[in-house]
């Protein structure tokens, strides 16, 4: 079976919503702002949900370990974290992107951006419930159930139609995966060495951050 459907986007929207409501209703708090207790839990929540991020699905995707959950739901929660985390971090900014801690924002965003290009690469690749990538020989065999199906002779007209323009979408999929399979490769190439630039800004930010909180300067 192949998936279609997005949920993680859905919760993803609902929770920033939900978040930057409360974040609205808080304003004019001066805790708000990023060095106090409002703005700066904000912070460390959106840090540690990226961290997560980071290491939650690269580790599960090296680990052949069934028990640890299918890849497809790892990367739901990595999609998930990967729009919230940052979310809070925006809220965490107090919308001021000056000096170090703000290229730092410049490249969570950048890193996010590029999220949404491999989730539309890797999606663009037919694959199981699992997220395990479709085989020619199981997309051949996709194809020929659904020429079955159509070949019957007693099947009514909605449900032809309906095969029909699944089989085309199917059809012109298969086509791309080849080129896909080649842009999800070089995008990986592009987006990890992203993540590792962005938490180097992002540690270096935090060391400051504490450096000065804790008064040791
Ligand atoms: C990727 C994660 C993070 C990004 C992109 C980020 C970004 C920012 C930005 C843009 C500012 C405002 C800069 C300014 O006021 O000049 C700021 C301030 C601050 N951040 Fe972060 N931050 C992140 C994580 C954290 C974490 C985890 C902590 C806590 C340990 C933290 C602590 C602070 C503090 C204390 C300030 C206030 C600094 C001041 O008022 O001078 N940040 N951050
Ligand atoms: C804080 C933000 C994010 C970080 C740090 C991050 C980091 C990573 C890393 C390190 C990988 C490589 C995993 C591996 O192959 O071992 C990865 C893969 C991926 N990420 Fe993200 N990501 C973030 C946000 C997002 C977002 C927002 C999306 C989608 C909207 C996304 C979609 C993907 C997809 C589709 C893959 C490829 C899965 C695969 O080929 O197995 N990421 N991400």
């Amino acid at each position: 079976m192949v998936v279609r459907r997005a949920p993680e986007l859905w919760w993803a929207a609902l929770t920033v919503a939900a978040a930057a409501a409360l974040y609205a209703w808080l304003a004019h708090a001066p805790q708000t702002a990023p060095g106090a207790v409002i703005g700066h839990s904000l912070g460390i929540a959106g840090f540690v949900l990226m961290l997560f991020t980071e290491i939650g699905y690269s580790l599960r995707k090296r680990s052949r370990r069934a028990r640890w959950g299918p890849m497809k739901s790892w990367l739901r929660v990595h999609i998930y974290t990967g729009i919230v985390g940052p979310a809070l971090i925006l809220l965490h900014t107090s919308w001021n992107f000056s000096g170090l801690a703000g290229w730092t924002a410049i490249a969570v965003a950048v890193v996010v951006t590029s999220g949404f290009i491999g989730r539309y690469l890797y999606t663009a690749i037919p694959r199981t419930v699992a997220g395990d990538e479709l085989s020619p020989t199981e997309l051949a065999g996709l194809l020929r159930d659904i020429d079955a199906r159509l070949a019957e002779a007693e099947l009514p007209e909605a449900e032809r139609l309906e095969l029909t323009a699944a089989r085309a979408h199917l059809q012109k999929r298969v086509k791309r995966v080849p080129r896909m399979r080649r842009l999800l490769a070089l995008w990986h190439t592009v987006h990890v060495p992203l993540g590792v630039a962005m938490f180097t800004l992002a540690f270096t930010h935090v060391a400051i951050a504490i450096w000065f909180s804790a008064g040791v300067r």
